[in-house]
């Protein structure tokens, strides 16, 4: 087998998104390009993502986001194997225009077309940069979903548990937005949270106590609008400490998920010599959730994988290195693959509300 090339587009939110990915005949991977136009000014006046702008956004940007990854991999389209597009989940606008655009380049390059599933992008990110090895353990904290799922092989994904109301970039981008801090929320409240006293409010830890691994936000959405409705007017201090009160909690109640799902998954692969703890999507460039992450793995013997900050949130490079695996299994996808804008990773959970599916990040 030769290496596989593929030119990869992600269009699922608000991120324009293409790249150049190969995969040699051994399955390392390189990425030749990475290009991310990120649509912040477009929803910036809504303090959040807007179906309608985003899909419009995507149409008038993504073939100069195309030509500059292809510019950037020193590669014309004559030296792709295939095109590969985010098809689910997502906002279907968005994807309709990702995935159009790969269907026709493929039709008129007589190339072959994947379609491909952003969580599972996400969800083999750390192969990508770490070559971590099967089965590994991954907590997939995005905009759209909080999930711990084991990942025990390519297209084999089985869920552990996931939230039962708001996603944690959810409640990061709503905690912003209560406190005025702009969008995108996550990195807005991290800033926000520097210097700020992370034991000055006591916010609730829901689900605590409870024989489940699943997570639950809104109770901490609440508490915050709460205690920002009584602290009025906010100043910088105030809003410091509850940013920093916010992440602790909520880095505490991933690092305690995270640790019971270690000992359950443990349990379950008592041969394994090298478990391995991933974290995936766009929160996981959350420098306390890592740091609480690595302490919790590293206190039951276990290795910790984080993306680079580049590949935490979207990107093309880990839809370009999905399409690589399944492409290099023999896999390709008909012409007349829909849009899904809910596409869960592992078919086989029973749907929880938010599971499986992508809204505006706010
Ligand atoms: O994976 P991603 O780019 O898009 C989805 O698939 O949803 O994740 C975006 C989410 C947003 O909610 C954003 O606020 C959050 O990731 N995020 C962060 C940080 N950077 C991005 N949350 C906390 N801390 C950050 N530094
Ligand atoms: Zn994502």
């Amino acid at each position: 087998m030769k290496t596989i090339r593929i030119l990869a587009i992600e269009t699922s939110c608000d991120e324009t998104a293409a790249a150049v990915v190969e995969r040699d005949p051994h399955g390392c991977p390189l990425v030749r390009s990475n290009v991310v136009f990120a649509q912040l000014k477009e929803h910036a006046a809504f303090g959040g993502v807007v179906p309608e702008i985003a899909a419009r956004a995507h149409l008038s940007v993504l073939d100069t986001v195309i030509l500059a990854a292809l510019d950037e991999a020193g590669c014309g389209l004559d030296e792709i194997d295939a095109i590969a597009a985010t098809a689910g989940p997502g906002l279907i606008g968005g994807l309709m225009v990702g995935l159009m655009t790969a269907k026709g380049l493929a039709a008129s390059l007589s190339k072959p077309f994947l379609a491909i599933n952003h969580l599972e992008g996400h969800a083999l990110t750390a192969r990508l940069t770490d070559q971590v090895d099967y089965p590994y353990l991954l907590l997939l904290v995005s905009g759209g979903h909080t999930q711990i799922l084991e990942v025990a092989g390519l297209g084999d994904y089985r869920r552990i548990a996931t939230t039962i109301d708001d996603a944690l970039g959810e409640a990061f981008d709503k905690t912003a937005k209560l406190l005025s801090l702009g969008f995108p929320g996550g990195p807005a409240v991290e800033v926000a949270a520097r210097g700020g006293d992370p034991h000055r409010f006591h916010l609730p830890h829901p689900l605590k106590g409870q024989d489940t691994l699943n997570f639950s936000f809104s109770g901490l959405k609440t508490a915050i609008r709460t205690l920002a409705q009584d602290l009025a007017p906010l100043d910088d201090k105030t809003v410091g400490d509850l940013c920093a009160s916010f992440q602790r909690t909520v880095a505490e109640i991933v690092s305690d998920r995270a640790r019971r799902a270690m000992t359950e998954f443990a349990e379950n692969h008592p041969g394994l010599e090298n478990r391995v703890l991933v974290v995936a999507g766009g929160v996981s460039a959350n420098q306390e959730i890592r740091a609480s992450l690595l302490e919790a793995s590293s206190s039951q013997g276990w290795q910790f994988v984080a993306p680079p900050l580049a590949l935490c949130g979207d990107n093309a490079a880990m839809i370009g290195w999905a399409a690589a695996d399944r492409f290099a299994a023999g896999e390709t996808s008909n012409p007349d693959f829909a849009p899904r804008s809910r596409w869960p990773l592992d078919g086989d959970t029973v749907p929880i509300i938010g599971s499986g599916r992508r809204g505006p990040k706010a």
